[in-house]
């Protein structure tokens, strides 16, 4: 009898939390923290694509976050800039398709442009989809999906649950199937609430800089071994 591959999950979302306590544990400053946290993507993004998880949202900046000091959201900022500069090309030649969501209205022209390069150089790539998450809040992204069906004068009775994802940020998404926290909250902290509904939940006690593939790996087993039944009843 041929074994059955365990169920893998089509959209990871990963809320990476935790980078401020790592580089306090090491009497570094927080900045310290986000730029082990923006290195950490890549092994992680390099795992997935190993196993074959064809999509991964990153939760990196969210609408609540411009509420830390001045000097944290500015290093924030320009580290989002800086990665794009220095690892789009790589990205791209490793076929990682990225997209965004979120708003960027409220960030500077140059970051815009930098956010929309990348998503327009790699529009074409499908070994996996990297979804940035950044000034994003899941409230904000289904008040903007309400503002845009209003403005399409979309009616009442032709509005259904298909024809409003439609109008989200990023509308050909899959459902999330699993979200991973670090840094031992759980909470959602306002990340991408509708995608959310049926995503299975894992939360771990270590910081993003310090998650590596093998604590994937490791999210990835108990996923498999819950059972989803979407309300309906036990298999067995
Ligand atoms: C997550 O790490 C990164 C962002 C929210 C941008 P934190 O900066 O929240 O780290 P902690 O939670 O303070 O340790
Ligand atoms: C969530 O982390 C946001 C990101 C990881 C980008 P926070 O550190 O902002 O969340 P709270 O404040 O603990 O809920
Ligand atoms: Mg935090």
């Amino acid at each position: 009898m041929s074994q059955q591959e365990p169920p893998l999950p089509a959209h990871i979302g990963i809320i990476m939390d935790g980078n401020g306590r790592w580089a306090r544990a090491r009497g570094r400053p927080r900045m310290a923290g986000h730029k082990a946290g923006v290195d950490n993507i890549r092994p992680i993004l390099e795992a997935c694509v190993e196993i074959g998880v064809p999509y991964l949202s990153l939760f990196a900046f969210s609408t609540e976050n411009w509420s830390r000091p001045d000097n944290e959201v500015s290093g924030l900022l320009n580290l989002l800039g800086s990665a794009i500069r220095t690892q789009l090309d790589e990205l791209n030649a490793n076929g990682v398709q990225i997209r965004h969501s979120g708003n960027l209205d409220r960030v500077n022209p140059h970051l815009q442009a930098e956010m929309q390069r990348a998503v327009n150089e790699t529009r074409s790539n499908n070994r996996i989809t990297l979804n940035v998450a950044f000034n994003y809040g899941g409230r904000a992204e289904i008040l903007a999906a309400v503002r845009r069906i209003i403005q399409a004068g979309v009616q009442p009775e032709d509005l259904d649950e298909e024809r409003f994802q439609g109008f989200l940020d990023q509308p050909d998404l899959p459902d999330l199937d699993l979200i991973i926290r670090t840094g031992g909250e759980f909470r959602l902290s306002n990340f991408m609430l509708w995608q959310a509904t049926y995503a299975e939940y894992y939360s771990t006690e270590t910081f993003w800089p310090a998650f590596g593939p093998d604590q994937l790996k490791a999210a990835l087993g108990e996923y498999a071994r819950r059972e989803r039944r979407f309300g309906g009843v036990c298999p067995t």
